[in-house]
């Protein structure tokens, strides 16, 4: 019988927390979906459960030791090199932050050093310690670096407290896994991206438009698409080749692309508004070109429609929105008022004065900003990077 996990190497890294008897089941249940289980664990970890018992439920010795001199091969190495995913479970705060700073004191802390794959941490702590401005810094740089993190759940804790701490639910870091091996994490999803720059045409020949190139969103088509979800692009104007995603359709106008989404709003279960939309449209169009028979001429602009807080305005409770933004001065503060005033659940700040971020490069310099208040500086990276990193969010987000 073919099994989701079948042909899947998955190192499960073990550390010394209270809810490390909850990863023996982990092992259990990734064996029966037919993965090839190689359980490291810290020597904390083999404090609250034994070595035995993991070596008996996946078939595979356990390491543990850096310098075994039993083992011919270079431990860390080989490990790292044939696991298809790591994951950490429990992970505590000790471990973490040497992770975060790159200590490798230990066999488990040296593999994920060496290792190229996919590495997924799930904390397990006290409230106090969960929260504590330090551990939440070493997670963000953890992030920042591509390590995805299932979030503890709030309930009661082993210590007494009574908060956010206790290890996610194995059942749902199981369906993870296997989400994610399979490459699959938003199948489900049914995502709207607007890209390009709008413009507002004066006549038939003149307009007004930004230097947006869509790179930014293509970016995120691919990244999408890659994790299964189905793509719908509404795009201003771009370069960029639209022919390969399910769906997609070009406009010019603010107002046309606000018409365009309007039609199949309801149906979008993710919507992230990448594209870039002028402020203001020219009053009294002309349909035909203007001569330029004077020596010149008056026009009056006014404001367009915001697309994204409209459809903020309609938002469903399932639907995640996200913005954009593109600032020069006061790039977090803004960002949060837009959050507010748009009601979005995310949005990616970009500070446009920062070298190598803007408009048509390829990095940006950006904050992710979320609707709590919380932001995290991701710094000048691709947008292939930011595409992932956004990905990742809503990931989490959606199995949370
Ligand atoms: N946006 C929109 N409709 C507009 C203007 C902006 O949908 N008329 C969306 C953009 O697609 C982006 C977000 O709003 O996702 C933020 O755009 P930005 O230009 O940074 O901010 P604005 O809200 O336009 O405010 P300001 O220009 O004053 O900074």
């Amino acid at each position: 019988m073919i099994k989701d996990l079948n042909g899947k190497n998955i190192l499960l890294g073990v550390t010394g927390g209270i809810s490390a008897y909850k990863s023996c089941e982990l092992s259990r249940l990734l064996i029966k979906d037919g993965a090839d289980v190689n359980v490291v664990m810290t020597s904390n970890a083999e404090k609250f459960v034994s070595a035995l018992t993991f070596q008996y439920l996946t078939g595979n010795k356990v390491s543990n030791d850096m310098y075994d001199v039993s083992d011919p091969k270079i431990s860390h190495i080989d490990l790292a090199d044939k696991a298809d995913l790591i994951i950490i479970c429990p992970a505590t705060a000790n471990f973490i932050s040497k992770f975060a700073n790159g200590i490798a004191d230990n066999l488990l802390l040296n593999i994920l050093l060496a290792t190229k794959v996919q590495i997924i941490v799930c904390p397990a702590m006290n409230v106090n310690m969960y929260e504590n401005k330090i551990i939440q810094e070493n997670i963000t740089r953890l992030k920042k670096n591509g390590v995805i993190f299932i979030e503890p759940e709030t309930g009661q804790l082993a210590c007494g407290w009574e908060g956010k701490g206790r290890l996610a639910e194995i059942e749902n870091i199981l369906k993870f896994i296997k989400k994610k091996l399979q490459n699959k994490t938003l199948i489900n999803e049914n995502i709207l991206i607007t890209a390009g720059a709008t413009r507002e045409y004066l006549d038939a020949v003149r307009f007004i438009s930004n230097p947006s190139s869509g790179i930014m969103g293509q970016c995120l088509a691919d990244e999408f698409k890659n994790r299964g979800a189905k793509i719908n692009i509404i795009a201003g104007h771009t370069e960029v080749d639209l022919n390969r995603y399910d769906n997609y359709f070009k406009v010019n106008s603010a107002d046309e692309m606000k018409n365009e989404i309007d039609k199949k709003l309801n149906t979008y279960s993710i919507i992230i508004k990448a594209a870039a939309v002028g402020d203001f449209k020219f009053k009294n169009k002309k349909k035909n070109k203007i001569k330029k028979d004077d020596n010149s001429f008056d026009f009056q602009m006014e404001k367009n429609i915001d697309v994204l807080k409209a459809i903020g305005q309609r938002k469903t409770k399932n639907q995640i929105l996200v913005g954009f933004s593109a600032e020069t001065d006061n790039v977090v503060r803004n960002a949060k008022k837009k959050i507010k005033n748009k009601n979005l659940d995310f949005i990616v700040a970009n500070d446009i004065s920062k070298k190598g971020s803007g408009f048509g490069s390829k990095s940006n310099f950006t904050y992710f900003v979320d609707s709590h208040g919380s932001v995290e500086e991701l710094g000048l990276k691709t947008k292939e990077k930011i595409a992932k990193y956004l990905a990742d969010k809503i990931e989490i987000m959606r199995q949370n």
